[in-house]
């Protein structure tokens, strides 16, 4: 088949974030200027840069009682940071408890009865016990087409890796299993690794 999306796709449900996928999950912390606390999952997420260290996230319509955004993306703009915590099958149930549409100034921390630990770096907490977190300083946000759709860059200026993630010095994924999500419901973990080489000169 094919579909131009302006036309409609004619499926029982929207096929699009099933084609990109899987995506990573980034579950992200930040702190309101009234110091409130939020934590939601966001996997329009990647990485984008090595030097420095760069991490994007998209968040996509809004919440009524947030001016055109929704909590996160709000934080950001008053605040300037945000924490990006892993994902992994041990936190998929705090992450969905995280990912409701609360309203402002709900503490998902608390909601999810996760416990938060401040970062070295910026002024915000992060989720206790994740096998790895990224302490993000914002570096911008683009406005996208449509409604209330938004990327924030930030550049990672802290990384914390939990001790037993990392074998011989490797992040172990094996021992990790970060969860990813699909399309429509569905999510994947980590499970089996292989290696590739890259062509001679790459
Ligand atoms: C696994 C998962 C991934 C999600 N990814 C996104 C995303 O990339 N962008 C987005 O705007 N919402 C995404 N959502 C929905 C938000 O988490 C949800 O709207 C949440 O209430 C936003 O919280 P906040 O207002 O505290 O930022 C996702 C939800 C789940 C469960």
């Amino acid at each position: 088949m094919f579909y131009r999306p302006d036309d409609g796709h004619g499926l029982p449900r929207n096929p699009f974030n099933a084609i990109v996928a899987p995506r990573p999950i980034g579950w992200i912390s930040t702190r309101a200027a009234d110091g409130s606390e939020n934590l939601a999952p966001y996997s329009f997420f990647n990485a984008v840069a090595y030097t420095p260290p760069q991490v994007m996230f998209a968040s996509t319509s809004a919440k009524p009682d947030r001016d055109g955004t929704k909590d996160t993306m709000g934080n950001i703009r008053e605040t300037g940071v945000f924490c990006v915590n892993m994902v992994t099958e041990d936190f998929l149930g705090a992450m969905n408890a995280s990912s409701g549409p609360w309203p402002r100034g709900t503490d998902e921390f608390d909601h999810a009865g996760l416990d938060r630990v401040p970062c070295e770096t910026i002024d915000c907490s992060r989720v206790e016990g994740v096998a790895a977190s990224l302490e993000c300083r914002l570096v911008s946000v683009v406005k996208l087409e449509g409604m209330a759709n938004f990327v924030a860059f930030g550049e990672v200026t802290g990384v914390h890796i939990r001790d037993d993630c990392l074998t011989e010095g490797i992040f172990d994924l094996k021992k990790v299993r970060p969860v990813a999500r699909c399309g429509y419901l569905d999510y994947t973990t980590v499970r089996e690794l292989f290696s590739l080489e890259r062509p001679k000169g790459a």
